[in-house]
């Protein structure tokens, strides 16, 4: 059976509070003044901490419609919370809280999958989710012509799982044989994407969904999606328990993480683009 879809999750565990303590402070720094948040502006990805906008994309006729940070979230540290925003004052505390909390609910998530498909509860704990979590806050103004903007280009997520806060406002839209369609705000719920990893390490089973974002012309919009990643040097490949070579033989080839996450970006995230180098010759 092959599933790919997005699926929103109630009664989950991360308290209510904790999600809007983290959403009231994210807003609050995206109001600050410009000059308190240039300091934190930069295209360099190995920073821990930055904020970005997507007028600098360069990707032809489409033009994009969004403000981010992308920050590392986890494991939280003394020295990683130095990292982050001292501004506003809620900032580090409400995070450290949110992302112990969705961390947790996202090791339950991977053990009932795990469980699920009959690889035992413990298969992705250690260095398929252990790598260094990262989040995205994503901040999409209102848009006079939503018709002439997206808010994020249409991709697959890179790694493992993510948990996404959305918020009460619409946008987030999921392919579905060939059409896109919202995935409605349930009040207090997260979004749950399978990522590419997931993907190729059960062989297919579990999809990673295409999705994007749009923009409207009313509401500022702010997701917050927390990305579950593998280790770096982690082998990644499909697991030999979802592989029969007379019946269902192996998809994917095997590949270190690192390796796919430079191919990710080379290809600008296109799904079909990204997984072409991973898969076997049979498929
Ligand atoms: C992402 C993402 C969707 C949204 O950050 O990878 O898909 O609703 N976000 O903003
Ligand atoms: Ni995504």
């Amino acid at each position: 059976m092959l599933i790919r879809s997005s699926m929103q999750v109630v009664n989950h565990g991360v308290g209510e509070d904790v999600v809007r303590g983290f959403r009231d402070a994210a807003a609050e720094f995206f109001a600050m003044p410009a000059e308190k948040k240039l300091p934190y502006c930069s295209s360099d990805q190995s920073k821990p901490f930055r904020l970005a906008t997507s007028t600098t994309y360069d990707r032809g006729e489409t033009q994009y419609w969004l403000d981010y940070l992308k920050l590392q979230c986890h494991p939280v540290s003394d020295e990683l919370v130095q990292d982050w925003p001292a501004e506003p004052t809620s900032f580090r505390p409400r995070l450290a809280e949110f992302s112990e909390a969705v961390h947790e609910l996202a090791q339950t998530l991977l053990r009932l999958i795990a469980e699920g498909l009959g690889l035992g509860t413990g298969f992705f704990a250690g260095d398929l989710s252990g790598g260094e979590t990262q989040m995205n806050v994503n901040y999409y103004p209102p848009c006079p012509d939503p018709s002439l903007t997206l808010g994020l280009l249409p991709h697959c997520d890179r790694h493992l799982l993510t948990v996404l806060s959305q918020g009460d406002v619409a946008g987030l839209q999921a392919r579905h044989i060939g059409r896109w369609l919202l995935v409605r705000p349930i009040p207090g719920a997260l979004v749950i994407n399978f990522g590419h990893q997931m993907e190729i390490i059960t062989n297919g089973a579990l999809a990673s969904v295409e999705h994007r974002a749009v923009t409207n012309s009313d509401r500022t919009r702010m997701s917050v999606a927390t990305l579950i990643m593998p280790k770096m040097e982690c082998r990644i490949g499909p697991a030999p328990e979802m592989v029969d070579e007379a019946t269902n033989p192996s998809k994917f080839r095997e590949f270190v993480f690192s390796e796919f996450m430079e191919a990710y970006y080379t290809a600008s995230a296109s799904r079909e683009d990204v997984l072409e180098s991973f898969r076997t010759h049979e498929n």
